[in-house]
């Protein structure tokens, strides 16, 4: 890994994502978080202070040990139990089946590269009656807007940390196995190319999809 993405990266990450729009959504959905919570590309730990009392321990997957090292900072200031885990969330995890009441993944599944493979691991380790939080940018619907996402993405990825601009997050949540209870799309302010947003929350179907 490079200077840029080991170094650089991290703190670009860690700023971009501290914006009000970012926290307005953060304020919306984490609180529906509980029980014991498996953490999606944890990334510096700006979902921690919107945990409500009701998870009992996180677990945050991610592979920047940079940006674990601020998530482990920010954790330091909350109540909550905080376990990391250092790999990429489309290899394997060494978390049991069923053992996870919810799993969040926020402005992540953009930047894995085998997304239905990790998308899989998430299917694996939630209970049967557990819940998939997302919030997660990807695919506009506007035909001239999602042109530009497939131009611009094998340009942007190297740059971004691996960030596709044109998965479309709802499609690819549906084929793994999962029953969308709850959708929300909308542009966020900035650049239309980066700023399509699903929000909303997934169940499990009990279905195998092929990967
Ligand atoms: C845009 S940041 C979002 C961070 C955090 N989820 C948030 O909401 O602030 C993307 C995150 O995905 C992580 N990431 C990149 N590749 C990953 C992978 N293969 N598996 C898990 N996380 C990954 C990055 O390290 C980074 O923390």
């Amino acid at each position: 890994m490079g200077f840029y993405a080991k170094y650089v990266l991290p703190r670009v990450i860690d700023l971009a994502m501290r914006n009000e729009e970012t926290t307005r959504l953060r304020a919306a959905w984490i609180p529906l978080a509980r029980g014991e919570v498996l953490e999606i590309g944890i990334g510096s730990g700006l979902n921690l202070p919107f945990y409500s009392s009701d998870v009992h321990r996180v677990y945050g997957v991610d592979p920047s040990l940079e940006l674990q090292r601020m998530a482990r900072k920010r954790a330091m200031a909350e109540p909550i139990e905080v376990e990391f885990l250092s790999q990429s969330a489309d290899e394997q995890l060494p978390l049991s089946d069923a053992s996870f009441d919810t799993v969040v993944m926020t402005w992540t599944l953009c930047s894995i590269p085998n997304a239905p493979k990790a998308l899989q691991e998430i299917k694996r380790v939630l209970k049967a009656n557990g819940r998939l939080i997302f919030l997660e940018h990807g695919r506009a619907p506007d035909p001239g807007v999602a042109a530009w996402q497939e131009r611009i993405t094998p340009l942007w990825k190297p740059i971004g940390g691996g960030c596709h601009l044109n998965r479309k997050i709802d499609d690819l949540i549906v084929a793994a196995g999962f029953r969308i209870t709850e959708l929300k799309t909308c542009y966020l302010p900035g650049p239309r190319l980066m700023t399509y947003t699903y929000q909303g929350l997934a169940e499990t179907t009990g279905t195998d999809a092929a990967i």
